[in-house]
């Protein structure tokens, strides 16, 4: 006779019922006639208590000395626990060891960050990295279902690039056959530019990669970036995509994962209800101004660091757009404000309790002889960008988008110290295994 296969996270549905679980011992306790056996299914956690009237003699011996991450199949009785905080466990009638694992290198108890990050191929096993890795499952599915029920189009753009989009500091080069160097992509920005001439409304979704010499808890070398482009699109209305794009991606992961977020990695989740649109907007220039009241040296000109997008965004109990930032900061696509030539039309948005900027973007510049200036004060080759000109050329219309970066927007839903918890294999200036 064949049991139904139960995953964990369904479990409920079988209540009373006999069913088979599949996955591994987790960890356990016994006590006289009863073995506690916590399992794992990689959908969640389960209590399973092994009677030792229930089952044959050698299986109660042999489930005294099983190690952590043992495979297992267990059959056992679905019953409601309230005590439990899945509120159901498993009373077992049998088990069979698929794959006897012995000395785990990582146990329940605590490791430093150095040796768990090492063992990434294991750590992603426990209990707080698969609630991690199951918040950034809901969050690219929360952006793709975003775009997907505004009528965008997803437009791939291309890893290898022939040059810089964020300036020429940060490039990864790799050797390109009888081309040359080729470089891997930092955004794939200049390709939906392209891409929203032809349908509109698009947007581009994968890995991105920086060469930055930065060892904060922010920065990854290798990090995923969603990026929107739309036709005719303003600075203004730009902000209203990012606010509108954002609250969706946190209330989805509100829904989905409340409880998970709570009581596995115990976030304050009152905090990310508020995050609904429309969200504050200041000017770059308010905020140099607030920065100073707050007894900050910064001055007119100079970016901001993880400091001073915290000062800011303490001042809010939801993110925040900052806008038109100094030309001098900005890359060379951007286009100015016309009203104000120092400044240019672009935003960053800044998520609340020191997460930081989580997005960049703006509107671009539409005209051909200024943006051919710009190539030339930024000292990029021009005939890297001939074909990004012609966009200039035939039916140059406004138009803006931006980037929002997943790493950051995860460890800030989770509440997470540093964003290399929140993809799979973490790349970093000192890091590239396993
Ligand atoms: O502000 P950035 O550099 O903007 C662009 O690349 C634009 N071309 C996007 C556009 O307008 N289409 O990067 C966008 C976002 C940042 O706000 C941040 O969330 C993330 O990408 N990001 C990083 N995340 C992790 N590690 C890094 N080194 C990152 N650099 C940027
Ligand atoms: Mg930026």
């Amino acid at each position: 006779m064949s049991l139904p296969v139960a995953r964990i996270n369904e479990i409920s549905k079988y209540e009373g019922q006999d069913v088979e679980l599949r996955g591994w011992l987790y960890n356990k306790r016994s006590s006289g006639k009863l073995h506690f056996l916590q399992v794992r299914d990689g959908s969640g956690v389960i209590q399973a208590v092994m009677f030792k009237g229930d089952v044959d003699p050698e299986t109660f011996t042999k489930a005294d000395h099983l190690g952590q991450e043992t495979s297992l199949r267990v059959r056992g009785t679905v019953r409601a626990d309230k005590r439990s905080p899945l509120g159901f466990e498993l009373g077992v009638k049998g088990l069979d060891v698929v794959h006897e694992a012995k000395d785990y290198p990582i146990t329940p108890k605590e490791h430093g960050v150095n040796y768990l990050m090492e063992h990434r191929h294991l750590w992603m096993r426990s209990p707080r990295q698969t609630a991690i890795l199951r918040v950034r499952h809901t969050v690219i599915k929360a952006i793709r279902d975003f775009f997907d029920q505004d009528g965008f189009t997803l437009v791939d753009a291309p890893v290898f690039t022939p040059a810089a989009c964020e300036g020429t500091s940060t490039l990864f080069e790799v050797p390109y056959f009888d081309l040359g160097k080729a470089y891997l992509t930092q955004s794939g920005q200049l390709y939906v530019e392209a891409a929203c001439m032809a349908l509109g409304k698009v947007y581009c979704f994968g890995p991105t990669f920086r060469a930055e010499k930065s060892k904060t808890r922010r920065h990854l070398t290798e990090f995923w970036m969603v990026e929107p482009e739309v036709a005719y699109m303003t600075l203004d209305e730009d902000m209203v995509l990012a606010e509108r794009m954002v609250s969706f991606i946190v209330q989805r992961c509100l829904e989905k994962h409340e409880q998970e977020l709570i009581t596995v990695l115990e976030r304050d989740v009152s905090k990310l209800k508020n995050v609904q649109a429309p969200f504050p907007r200041i000017t770059y220039t308010e905020a140099i101004e607030t920065l100073q009241k707050a007894g900050h040296p910064s001055k007119w000109g100079d970016d901001f660091g993880g400091d001073e997008e915290t000062v800011l965004a303490n001042q809010f109990d939801r993110p925040v757009i900052v806008h038109r930032y100094p030309t001098d900061l900005k890359a060379f696509y951007f286009k100015r404000d016309p009203t104000n030539e120092k400044v240019a039309l672009g935003m960053d948005v800044l998520a609340p309790e020191g997460y930081g900027e989580i997005i960049g973007g703006g509107q671009r510049e539409d005209d051909l002889d200024t943006l051919e200036k710009r190539i030339v004060e930024h000292n990029l080759p021009r005939e890297a960008f001939t074909w990004y000109l012609d966009l200039r050329k035939y039916g140059s219309v406004p138009h803006a988008g931006f980037g929002l970066g997943v790493e950051r927007t995860v460890a800030w839903v989770c509440g997470l110290h540093h964003v290399r918890e929140t993809i799979p294999y973490a790349r970093m200036m000192e890091r590239i295994t396993p």
